[in-house]
């Protein structure tokens, strides 16, 4: 059995929504069928539908059939689950609705309380409130917030300062779920575990980066969701920053949560603010028009919805330039996209050329070295590296090679990325997730090109479903003589 953590109840807000089933729920499963929350915690799902809990154990099995891998669902152990289950009926409209959530939780007052903000970013300020207000909120409460908090620096910090009226920022867990990724925190691992890539790691050894989360998937059924926010806001300003904040910041002064948040803001601070000329270069956004996704027709962005015209982007790519020692003149290439040829998410990191070549062709057949980490659909780290093809030619001949990585998993079960964050959550440790600077600092870098997007300074783009995108953005970085990893 694996280490228990003291009893406590986690209330999840939105508790029938999509992310509480396709991921919430299957991560309390395992965390609970694995030994990590005690047998006595208990999960409190707060919806607005009327439902006894007899019927939210049976929605909750169902869900777990449909969303949890193949195999993972198992009759004993949902038993032993369904006892932690409880639910409560809530509508944020209607401060009476939280008397049963009060009632289950006065049960226990000493206990740790996790309330998990499942819910648009609208609701959150008035959930604290009424927290409050019922006096459910103890110096042992948590609040997790789940992303987008908000839609730019001003709306992000209204509801900021309301959650901060009923919570201590110490109490505050605003989860961005690509640093739970196990080969996200491999980065730190590998980046400040092994002397070779410390004196490697800077603009005098490194060439650019490229940083590519690409889904194969369309907006999946959220539509109204993902039209009030589009990629930039969905993806780049919160998972694409993340990551790059891991590959650019200096070594924290240890893994303590504010050493490492403490370094990640640096670097978002040091992000250039694009110009609108700046806009106009180094930004491509477009929508996906109809195509083919895994073999199958697939409509446009617009089509079906009702809505001739959006202006919300499905794509983005740009040029990020880091303005510090570390990084100056080294361009950090990034691109997210819906409904792309295939589901890739991977970071490079493209070394120098040698100085000089003492091999035939003039090093022609010399690539550079790469160190490619691969997030999806597999999990991998691997070093491109030349060497000597065996053989006795007479002039030596050079082949590319591949050093792989990746620690072999003997893991009957290999965690997803909410489980170890609500572990994290569960344990009171904090360092795996977004602080009020740096959640502000993204904003404030990303609003200045989503404000040059309303003004048009660049043109819409289309793509066809499918494919890598538009052509706007091999363009983006053809410009600067490089080209995308996968082209
Ligand atoms: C979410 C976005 O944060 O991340 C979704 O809102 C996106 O639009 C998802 O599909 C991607 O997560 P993952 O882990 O599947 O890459």
């Amino acid at each position: 059995m694996n280490e228990i953590k003291s009893v406590c109840d986690i209330t999840i807000f939105g508790g029938h929504g999509d992310l509480a089933f396709r991921k919430l729920m299957p991560a309390l499963y395992h965390l609970s069928s694995d030994g990590y929350l005690d047998a006595e915690s208990r999960i409190i799902t707060a919806t607005r539908d009327q439902m006894t809990n007899e019927e939210h154990c049976d929605i909750v099995k169902l869900k777990l059939q449909e969303f949890l891998p193949e195999k993972a669902f198992d009759k004993d152990k949902f038993d032993r689950f369904k006892k932690q289950l409880h639910v409560v009926i809530i509508d944020f409209f209607d401060d009476e609705s939280y008397s049963g959530l009060k009632e289950l939780l006065t049960m226990y007052p000493q206990r740790d309380r996790i309330n998990y903000l499942s819910t648009a970013p609208d609701f959150f300020g008035s959930i604290c409130k009424s927290l409050s207000q019922w006096e459910l909120i103890t110096p042992q409460s948590r609040v997790v917030l789940e992303k987008p908090i908000g839609r730019d620096l001003e709306s992000s910090r209204v509801i900021n300062v309301e959650v901060l009226k009923y919570f201590e920022e110490s109490q505050i867990y605003r989860i961005d779920h690509y640093l739970g990724k196990d080969t996200v925190q491999n980065i730190m691992a590998l980046r400040f575990s092994n002397r070779i890539f410390m004196p490697l790691w800077d603009a005098n050894n490194i060439d650019h980066v490229q940083i590519t989360v690409a889904e194969s998937v369309g907006v999946e059924g959220r539509w109204g969701y993902y039209d009030e926010y589009g990629a930039m806001r969905d993806m780049v300003q919160n998972h694409l920053m993340q990551l790059l904040c891991l590959v650019a910041m200096e070594p924290p002064c240890s893994l303590e949560a504010d050493s490492v948040r403490d370094e990640k803001v640096k670097v978002l601070r040091s992000l250039r603010l694009m110009s609108a000329a700046d806009i106009e270069q180094k930004t491509v956004r477009a929508q996906y028009a109809s195509g083919s996704s895994n073999g199958e027709a697939v409509p446009g962005y617009l089509e079906g919805e009702g809505v001739e015209e959006s202006t919300t982007e499905t794509f983005a790519a740009l040029r990020v330039d880091i303005d510090n020692w570390r990084w100056n003149g080294v361009p950090f290439y990034l691109r997210s996209g819906k409904r792309m040829r295939q589901r890739n998410s991977e970071i490079v990191i493209y070394f120098k050329m040698i100085p000089h070549s003492i091999f035939a062709n003039k090093g022609k057949c010399i690539s550079q070295n790469k160190l490619v980490i691969s997030l999806q659909p597999k999990e991998s780290i691997h070093l491109q590296l030349m060497n000597k093809i065996p053989g006795l030619s007479e002039q030596m001949r050079l082949q590319q090679v591949e050093l792989e990585l990746n620690t072999p998993l003997n893991m009957e079960h290999k965690p997803d990325a909410y489980e170890r964050l609500l572990l994290d959550v569960i344990r009171s440790n904090p360092t795996l997730f977004m602080r009020l600077d740096e959640v502000e600092a993204a904003w404030k870098w990303a609003d200045v090109i989503l404000e040059g997007w309303a003004e048009d300074i660049v043109p819409m783009k289309s793509y066809s479903a499918g494919t890598d995108g538009p052509s706007a953005a091999v363009q983006l970085i053809a410009r600067d003589g490089r080209s995308w990893h996968d082209e």
